[in-house]
C-alpha cells in the first residue's frame, strides 16, 4: 500500500474503470429521471417508462461505444416525439450523449451530435411546447439549444485535454526511449574501449614474451647468461600484463571507477621502447618539442598506439628489422610516428586476410580524441604508422 490519500485512490480507481463509472451514471440518471418520477406526471406511463429507459440506459456505453449509444438515444427521442405527450426528464440524457460524442467519438460524430441536438431542440419545442405560441416557443427552443451547444463545447474541451495528455505521454515515452538508447550506446562504447585495451595489452605482452622466448631458446646453448636475461624479461612482461589486466578488470567490476588503475601515459613510452629493445628489436626513440600537459585519455591513446605499432613490428616486420619511434610535440598537436624497415607491403600482401583488431583499435583511439591515424606500407619499403592527437582546446 502506498501513502497516497484515499481521495487520490478513489480518483485513480475511477480513471481505471470508466465502464463502471458510466454504468453508475446511467443507473443514477435512470433512477432520477425515469424510475422515481414514474407514474407521477406522464399521460401514458408505460410507453414513457420504456422510452425513458431507452434514453438513459445507453449512457452506460457513452465511452465504450459512443456512436451506437447515441444512435439508440436518437431513436428513443424520435419515438418520444410520436408516442408520448409530455417532455420527459430523461431527455437530459441527450445532453450527456452530446458531451460524450464530442469528447470520445471521432470529430465528425461530435459535430453530427451537435446538429442533431439543435434540430431535436426545435422539434421538441414544436411538439411539446406548442401550447405557448410565438416568442415563448422560440425561447424554449433557444434554451434547449443553448444547453446542447454548452454540452458539445464542454465535450470538445474534454477532447482537447485528452489529446494534450496523449501528446505529453508520447513525449515522455520518446524521451525515455532516447535515454535508453543513449545508455545502450554508452555501454557499447565502453565495451569497445575495454576490447581495445584487452587486445593491446594481451597482444603486446605475448609478442614480447614470444620474441624473448625465441631469443632465449637460441642463446640457451651458448650463452646461459643471455638466456637467464630473456627469462627475466619474460617474467617481467608477464607480471606487467597481469597488472594491466587487473586494472582493466577492476574498471569492469567497479562500474564508474574509471581511473581504478593508473594508466600508462606518454612519459611511459620510453620504458616501453626500452622493453621492446630488450626483446631484440633495434628501436630508437626520438622526442621533439617541449612536452605538454595532456588529459589521461589522449595520454593513454598515445601510449597504446606506440605499443600496438611496436607489437606489429615484432609480429609482422620480419627478423633483422629496425624501428623508429618519433614523438613530436607540435604547437597544436602531438604527432606520433612509428616506422620500420621490415617487410612492409609484402607482409601486408602475404597476410592480407589477417587484418586484426590492432589497426582498427589504433584508428578508433585517435578518432576518439579528435585526431587521426594513417598506417600502411611505406613507399621506400617497411611499414609506417602516423598519428596526430590534437591538444584539447583551452578554456
Ligand atoms: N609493421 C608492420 N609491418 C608489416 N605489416 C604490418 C605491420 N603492421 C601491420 N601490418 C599488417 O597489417 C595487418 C593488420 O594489423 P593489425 O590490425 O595490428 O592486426 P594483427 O596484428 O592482429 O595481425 C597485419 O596483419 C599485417 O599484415
Ligand atoms: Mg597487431
Amino acid at each position: 500500500m502506498d501513502g497516497r490519500p484515499p481521495l487520490e485512490h478513489l480518483a485513480a480507481w475511477l480513471r481505471d474503470h470508466p465502464f463502471h463509472v458510466d454504468v453508475a451514471l446511467a443507473a443514477l440518471t435512470c433512477l432520477a429521471t425515469v424510475v422515481l418520477p414514474a407514474g407521477s406526471y406522464w399521460s401514458n406511463p408505460s410507453q414513457a417508462f420504456l422510452i425513458g429507459l431507452l434514453l438513459t440506459v445507453p449512457l452506460a456505453w457513452r465511452r465504450r461505444a459512443p456512436i451506437p449509444a447515441a444512435a439508440v438515444v436518437v431513436a428513443a427521442g424520435l419515438l418520444e416525439l410520436v408516442a408520448v405527450e409530455t417532455f420527459l426528464a430523461a431527455n437530459v440524457s441527450a445532453l450527456l450523449m452530446i458531451y460524450a460524442l464530442a469528447a470520445y467519438a471521432p470529430r465528425w460524430a461530435g459535430r453530427a451530435g451537435l446538429a442533431i441536438g439543435l434540430f431535436g431542440a426545435v422539434l421538441a419545442a414544436l411538439r411539446f411546447f406548442s401550447a405557448n405560441a410565438g416568442d415563448a416557443l422560440i425561447v424554449t427552443a433557444g434554451s434547449i439549444g443553448v444547453a446542447v451547444v454548452a454540452a458539445w463545447a464542454l465535450g470538445d474541451l474534454r477532447r482537447a485535454r485528452g489529446l494534450r495528455m496523449a501528446q505529453l505521454e508520447e513525449r515522455a515515452r520518446l524521451l525515455e526511449l532516447e535515454r535508453d538508447q543513449e545508455m545502450r550506446l554508452a555501454a557499447t562504447a565502453e565495451r569497445a574501449r575495454i576490447a581495445r585495451e584487452m587486445h593491446d595489452v594481451v597482444a603486446h605482452s605475448l609478442s614480447v614474451v614470444i620474441a624473448q622466448a625465441d631469443g632465449g631458446r637460441y642463446a640457451g646453448r651458448t650463452d646461459p647468461e643471455a638466456a637467464t636475461g630473456a627469462l627475466e624479461a619474460i617474467a617481467a612482461t608477464g607480471r606487467q600484463a597481469l597488472a594491466d589486466m587487473r586494472g582493466l578488470l577492476g574498471v569492469l567490476r567497479e562500474d564508474g571507477g574509471e581511473e581504478y588503475a593508473p594508466q600508462p601515459d606518454v612519459a611511459a613510452v620510453s620504458g616501453l621502447v626500452e622493453d621492446v629493445r630488450t626483446s631484440g628489436l633495434d628501436v630508437d626513440l626520438l622526442v621533439e618539442g617541449a612536452p605538454r600537459e595532456l588529459p589521461a585519455g589522449p595520454q593513454l591513446a598515445a601510449y597504446r598506439i606506440v605499443q600496438e605499432s611496436l607489437t606489429n613490428v615484432l609480429k609482422h616486420a620480419g627478423p633483422a628489422s629496425r624501428a623508429w619511434v618519433r614523438l613530436h610535440w607540435r604547437p597544436d598537436a602531438l604527432e606520433l610516428s612509428v616506422l620500420d624497415d621490415g617487410r612492409g607491403a609484402s607482409a601486408a600482401m602475404v597476410e592480407a586476410d589477417g587484418a586484426g583488431q590492432g589497426l582498427v583499435g589504433m584508428r578508433e583511439r585517435a578518432r576518439l580524441h579528435g585526431g587521426r591515424l594513417d598506417a600502411g606500407p611505406r613507399p621506400g619499403g617497411g611499414f609506417g604508422v602516423h598519428a596526430v592527437l590534437p591538444y584539447p582546446a583551452r578554456r
